[in-house]
């Protein structure tokens, strides 16, 4: 009790109900993935997205193996990035997650992780529509 009142109840509450929480076929073509490690603790993300020929962003889920704020901050990537174009989703800034989950200073560099794994995701997918496009060349 007295450790959960230090957080905010967005954070207990994507920590409790995680949204999206899963694994999206990594071989397929529409589907990127990024897997990123923190350095300051061990802790692994994996996210995944699920993207159009458009270039949006229908489906995304999430598997973390690390504390609560780096689930809570996968738990909003996700959210957030569903319906949104890749180019878009670039533009979330881990400062925006943890204004969101109001993380606390030392729990930064987990929304940190949550960053450098949607730009994973999407590097991952642009590469495989790349190789798609000179393959059909
Ligand atoms: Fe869940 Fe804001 S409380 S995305
Ligand atoms: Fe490492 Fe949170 S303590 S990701």
């Amino acid at each position: 009790q007295q450790q959960r009142r230090n957080y905010h109840e967005n954070i207990v509450e994507h920590y409790e109900n995680p949204r999206n929480v899963g694994s999206l076929d990594k071989n397929s073509d529409d589907v990127g993935t990024g897997l990123v490690g923190a350095p300051a603790c061990g802790d692994v993300m994996k996210l995944q997205i699920k993207v159009d020929e458009n270039g949006n962003i229908q489906e995304s889920k999430f598997k973390t193996f690390g504390c609560g704020s780096a689930i809570a901050s996968s738990s909003v990537v996700t959210e957030w990035v569903k319906g949104k174009h890749v180019d878009e989703v670039l533009a979330i800034k881990n400062t925006d997650i943890a204004a969101h989950l109001k993380l606390p200073p030392v729990k930064l560099h987990c929304s940190m992780l949550a960053e450098d794994a949607i730009r994973a995701a999407v590097s991952d997918w642009k590469a495989k529509k790349e190789g798609k496009v000179n393959a059909a060349a």
